[in-house]
């Protein structure tokens, strides 16, 4: 793949201590713009992979190389977790603006991509009000909306849905299809919803064994916004499911 954005080649990662590492020699590649699904039984190791691909921890042996340097006022990634973890002495605001710090923009600058961003993910409203004050779909937002502030050319995302209701789920899931189609970067998505996966991304990629590799990838033929019911979507959930 020429036009790969980020190559992960022969990827071993151990714990300090563990009897052996949790992935060894795992490769995979994303493409600038593609959105990555990655599914997988709990403790596989698909949060360890975020984080090393992050830089979060280093990997044990092998590669995780972006192509090109990143352009000013970018990182090349940022992560949206589970739990927000969103600071709760700060406005959302300020939260949104977080990760900014550091990215050489004048303040004017910074002040205007924070708007941006939080007309993004439909939270213009909300910019002055505390963490605890907005609901548990908005706090996910604005998670999301402080990782969309520094334009990462990938987005990490781990699990990012899975603590609100089913309904909230579907909104945000829409939302960050538009968002993504909007600002064109590419995505890792970690999720243990298959249908999440398929109804998002342009690839599945199921990780499996210990110590793990990518042992199904695959990609979504089906052009958005998709229809859960479809034959097609059935059978391509049902073939990932296979495979887990
Ligand atoms: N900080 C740590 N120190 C030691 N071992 C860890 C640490 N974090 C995770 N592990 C182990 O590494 C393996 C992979 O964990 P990881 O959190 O990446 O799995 P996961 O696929 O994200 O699981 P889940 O779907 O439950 O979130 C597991 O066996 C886990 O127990
Ligand atoms: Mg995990």
């Amino acid at each position: 793949m020429s036009d790969a954005l980020v190559r992960v080649a022969d990827l071993t990662f151990g714990y300090p201590g563990a009897k052996q590492p949790v992935f060894r020699g795992l490769d995979l590649n994303i493409a600038e713009g593609e959105f990555v699904a990655l599914v997988g039984g709990s403790g596989v190791g698909k949060s360890t992979l975020l984080r090393n691909v992050a830089g979060l921890v280093p990997a044990t042996s092998g590669r995780i190389q972006f192509a090109r340097p990143c352009s000013a006022g970018r990182r090349d990634t940022a992560f949206v977790f589970q739990d927000t973890r969103l600071l709760p002495w700060r406005r959302v605001r300020a939260n949104v603006g977080y990760g900014l710090t550091g990215l050489k923009l004048s303040a004017d600058e910074r002040h205007a991509r924070i708007d941006e961003t939080l007309r993004l993910t439909a939270m213009t409203d909300y910019g002055d009000r505390w963490p605890h004050a907005v609901s548990g779909g908005q706090a996910q937002r604005v998670g999301l909306a402080r990782a969309l502030a520094v334009r990462p050319r990938l987005l990490l995302m781990d699990e990012p849905f899975s603590a609100v209701d089913a309904l909230t789920r579907q909104h945000l899931q829409d939302q960050l299809i538009e968002i993504w189609q909007r600002l064109g970067m590419a995505v890792l998505f970690v999720t243990h919803d298959i249908e999440e996966a398929a109804y998002l991304a342009d690839r599945v990629c199921v990780m499996r064994g210990s110590p793990a590799e990518i042992v199904h990838d695959e990609t979504v033929a089906m052009r958005h916004p998709r229809n859960r019911n479809d034959n097609d979507f059935r059978r391509f959930t049902q073939r990932v499911a296979n495979q887990l």
